[in-house]
């Protein structure tokens, strides 16, 4: 489901370890979270599929990066993402892909692929990792941290982490509900050319409702765990509806692009998005770094509207 929403977070804390945090110098820490394990799509991904040599949905070329990195990273956006965000609030460093070649595990792994859907049948990249495959490598992962760490710490590692999961933009295989407001679907709604695709902010809607009843039901099946079901819709809408006062000039266009919306011509060309703090999206689908970090400071100071039932604030403070 590429639509506005393409920004469904769930956020699940793996346990709650009722503690007062404390850091190597007695002082207390904010937050009390060691690692963080990020899964889910291209909006998660820190490049995953830039070490997938088949992977078609990539972002290893320029501009990508461009801003904070100065480099490609395959990044779905120039370039932090909303689990960089969240690293960063926490004090970590950003989490390095899993399949990134002597990355060290220990504050933290990405698993996140561009492409990828919810499910193994509703993905638009076949080469890029499966969601049951990213469960494989976390435990893979945790092997290796139970061989370098020893298993006591690091259980406590896996206990004390904050496990993110994207969703959002390759939900549906089904392209002629391709989707939303996104430059994509605006450019290909050929009813109504550069307007929103209205059924599929239905569809949207309708799926972030059942989300929100699969957290209710996992919460009452887990109560160890603390699940959050963060939901941007709402926010991405708020966006589209009175971008100004978000300091966005433009809400419909891709930033990096050409053509028509610039969904027309893939990004990929340096010279391409001259002002992307300005621009609601990156590309055809992906928001710019500068609405993930919104998004993410949302996520953390929102009421249950965006973060059901309590924020990640509240979570990481568990
Ligand atoms: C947004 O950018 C696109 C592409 O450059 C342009 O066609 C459109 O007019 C812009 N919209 C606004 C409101 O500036």
């Amino acid at each position: 489901m590429d639509l506005k929403t393409v920004l469904t977070l769930v956020a699940v804390v793996l346990a709650a370890i009722p503690s007062v945090p404390m850091d190597a110098t007695g002082a207390h820490k904010e937050f009390d979270v060691l690692a963080i394990f990020a899964f889910g799509d291209s909006l998660g991904d820190a490049g995953t599929n830039s070490f997938i040599p088949q992977a078609s949905a990539r972002a290893d070329f320029l501009p990508c990066g461009k801003t904070f990195f100065r480099k490609p990273t395959g990044r779905f956006t120039n370039c932090r993402t909303v689990v960089d965000f969240t690293a960063q609030k926490l004090d970590l460093p950003l989490t390095p892909p899993f399949l990134k070649p002597h990355a060290s595990f220990t504050k933290g792994v990405n698993f996140a692929s561009g492409g990828r859907g919810l499910l193994d049948s509703t993905s638009a990249d076949d080469f890029s990792v499966r969601m049951s495959t990213q469960v494989q490598q976390f435990a893979s992962a945790k092997a290796t941290l139970e061989k370098q760490l020893g298993a006591h710490s690091a259980g406590i590692l896996t206990f004390k982490s904050i496990v993110l999961f994207t969703s959002g933009s390759n939900g549906h295989r089904v392209r002629r509900w391709s989707a939303g407001c996104s430059p994509l679907a605006r450019a290909s709604n050929t009813a109504k050319q550069g307007e929103c695709v209205e059924v599929a902010n239905q569809l949207a809607l309708g799926f972030n409702a059942a989300l929100k009843q699969l957290v209710d039901g996992l919460r009452a099946a887990l109560p160890r765990f603390n699940l959050v079901l963060a939901n941007s819709f709402d926010t991405v809408s708020a966006m589209i509806t009175d971008g100004k006062s978000f300091g966005l000039d433009n809400v419909t266009a891709a930033c990096c692009g050409a053509g028509f919306l610039n969904a027309k011509v893939q990004c990929g060309k340096p010279d391409f998005c001259r002002r992307p703090f300005k621009s609601l999206f990156w590309d055809v689908l992906h928001p710019t770094e500068h609405v993930n970090w919104i998004l993410l400071n949302v996520l953390f100071t929102c009421d249950a509207t965006a973060a059901y039932p309590i924020n990640s604030r509240a979570l990481a403070r568990l």
